[in-house]
């Protein structure tokens, strides 16, 4: 069974590879930071208390993020497996995570941590265009859509994401190796997790990823 964690700091190429995996895999991509730009531009409450963390670079609290989860986690489509990007990332979210699916019989079959260096995650951030429609993930200069400014998944208008400012990037990165960084031992400890290097390029990350799939399957 494929119940996917996909882990790293800002920019190590998670939602780029969530694209490929949901598009070869066929399982449910669950975004926490994709469900709350959702809730943002929904102007729900859980959107509204969300915006001011985010816009910062700061993580959005535990309850209301494990709250979002555990409510997605139990729908119907995650029976056949699912891909959590961007989730848990935080010692309390892990723990939520661990009783929730031992409730729910949907227990973790695998941590794909991908890494990455500061310079290059800067480098890629900071050139980071994204879909205003479906939210897949170009770069201005290593991965252009076909036409400029256009996504070449649903045709959506391309846009930089509020939060790809180095300002808000400097944040995020001390947010993730202050809180997100003690869940790689956390993982090695219940041999759940895979180590991917970043920077071997888009298709050879891919060709990892599917490499540890076809052995958990
Ligand atoms: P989220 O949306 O999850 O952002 P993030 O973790 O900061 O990750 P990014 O989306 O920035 O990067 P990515 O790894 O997906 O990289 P990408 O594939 O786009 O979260 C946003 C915010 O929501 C958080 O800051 C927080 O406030 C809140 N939030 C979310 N989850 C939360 C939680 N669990 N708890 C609390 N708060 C939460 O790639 C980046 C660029 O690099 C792209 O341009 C891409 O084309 C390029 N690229 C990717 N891979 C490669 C490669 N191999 N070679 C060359 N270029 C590449």
């Amino acid at each position: 069974m494929l119940n996917i964690i996909l882990m790293g700091p800002p920019g190590a190429g998670k939602g780029t590879q969530a694209k490929k995996i949901i598009a070869t895999y066929h399982i449910p991509h669950i975004s926490t930071g994709d469900m709350f730009r959702e809730a943002i531009a929904a102007k729900t409450p859980a959107g509204v208390l969300a915006q001011g963390y985010i816009e910062k670079g700061l993580l959005v609290p535990d309850d209301v993020t494990i709250d979002l989860v555990k409510e997605r986690l139990a729908k119907d489509d995650c029976a056949k497996g699912f891909l959590l990007d961007g989730f848990p990332r935080t010692i309390p979210q892990a723990e939520a995570l661990e009783k929730l699916t031992k409730e729910i019989n949907r227990p973790i079959s695998a941590v794909i941590n991908i890494t990455a260096d500061k310079e290059v995650l800067v480098k890629r951030i900071t050139g980071r265009r994204v879909c205003k429609e479906c939210g897949a993930p170009f770069h201005i200069e290593t991965l252009k859509p076909k036409v400029e400014g256009v996504c070449d998944y649903c045709g959506g208008e391309l846009m930089q994401r509020k939060d790809d400012t180095l300002e808000s990037l400097a944040v995020r990165l001390e947010a993730y190796e202050n809180q997100t960084l003690p869940l790689v031992k956390f993982y090695e400890d219940k041999k759940l997790l895979h180590n991917i290097d970043g920077l071997i390029g888009l298709e050879n990350v891919f060709k990892t990823v599917c490499d540890i799939f076809e052995e958990i399957k």
